[in-house]
């Protein structure tokens, strides 16, 4: 790799056109998933996974997608790592990325994969962080432009806490153009500073009714993210009025989409019957899709030239 590497930090690391070429490829990907020259784009790479906080999605598709396409995944977590015990951020960067050719971070600080990425030769992608979820946005859009075509001049509507999902959101409506109508719990909301950087494209109000109405998309995530365990009592009573449900849809546009990152709680933020209700929810394909957006993603890191 060269000494100055692309990262995927935040969505705001990639331009409109790349991020658009990544879904289209993404695309390509699923739809030719079992053809034989795609099995060795990837020959011999290796990317190292690391992870702070749990993972099923994540780590399942990143590994998943390495294999499919060639290459190998390591999976190290902090409590079998020198990481736990206090290794410098810098020189593990500097070890690891003279190993291996893409790295993955989840991690509680987003700094932390701030820093590594400071030190790394090689690409470094956020796999969550307490601000930010940007490979979960590439599935997202892949995921709406699938069933509807452009997220481009459509309505959003994030319903519950302002957190990494949320504000990845925020960073998404910068880049493709659309409306993001958030409603959160007084305290809830996403970072000021980033919501004024968007505030031609961003409204926030504590009405999940005025969030949803008219909205081509309505989205939300868990009450308590992962590290905010011991708030969960507190905000379960704090977002009682938040819950996703029917009733909430069907103040939305007409064929307006229910998503989740998940993992969900039904009957928290959503209902279980609006999880399951299939022609309105696309929870599954959203999450198939981390797979084919993480292939295309590490393509495009790793340049490889086209292969579609
Ligand atoms: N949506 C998501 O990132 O899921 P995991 O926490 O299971 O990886
Ligand atoms: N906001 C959630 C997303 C999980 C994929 C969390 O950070 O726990």
């Amino acid at each position: 790799m060269t000494s100055n590497p692309r990262h995927l930090l935040t969505l705001l690391d990639l331009n409109k056109d790349e991020l658009l070429t990544i879904v289209r490829n993404a695309n390509f990907l699923k739809a030719n998933r079992h053809k034989d020259h795609l099995r060795e784009l990837l020959n011999g790479k290796v990317l190292a996974m690391f992870f702070e906080k749990s993972s099923t999605r994540t780590r399942v598709s990143f590994e998943a997608g390495m294999s499919q396409l060639g290459g190998s995944a390591l999976f190290l977590s902090t409590k079998d790592t020198q990481f736990g015990r206090g290794e410098p951020i810098c020189d593990a960067a500097k070890v690891i990325s003279s190993m291996v050719d893409i790295v993955m971070m989840r991690t509680f600080k987003q700094a932390d994969i701030e820093e590594f990425a400071e030190h790394s030769k090689v690409p470094v992608i956020n796999g969550l962080s307490d601000d930010f979820h940007p490979c979960q946005l590439l599935a997202d859009i892949q995921t709406f432009m699938e069933f509807r075509g452009t997220l481009e001049g459509q309505t959003v509507a994030w319903i519950g806490d302002g957190n990494n999902m949320c504000q990845s959101w925020i960073h998404a409506s910068m880049l493709l153009d659309f409306d993001l109508k958030i409603a959160c719990p007084e305290g809830f909301e996403p970072n000021q500073q980033l919501t004024s950087l968007a505030k031609d494209r961003v409204t926030i109000s504590q009405s999940p009714q005025t969030a949803a109405r008219g909205a081509n998309l309505v989205t939300t995530d868990v009450f308590a993210s992962m590290g905010q365990e011991d708030q969960r009592q507190l905000r379960l009573t704090q977002f009682s009025d938040f819950k996703v449900d029917h009733n909430l849809m069907s103040l939305a546009a007409e064929g307006a989409l229910f998503m989740h990152c998940l993992p969900a709680h039904r009957n928290e933020e959503v209902t279980g019957e609006l999880l399951e209700d299939e022609s309105i929810s696309v929870v599954w394909d959203e999450a198939e899709n981390r797979l084919h957006a993480q292939k295309a993603l590490m393509l495009f890191l790793l340049q490889v030239p086209n292969f579609n």
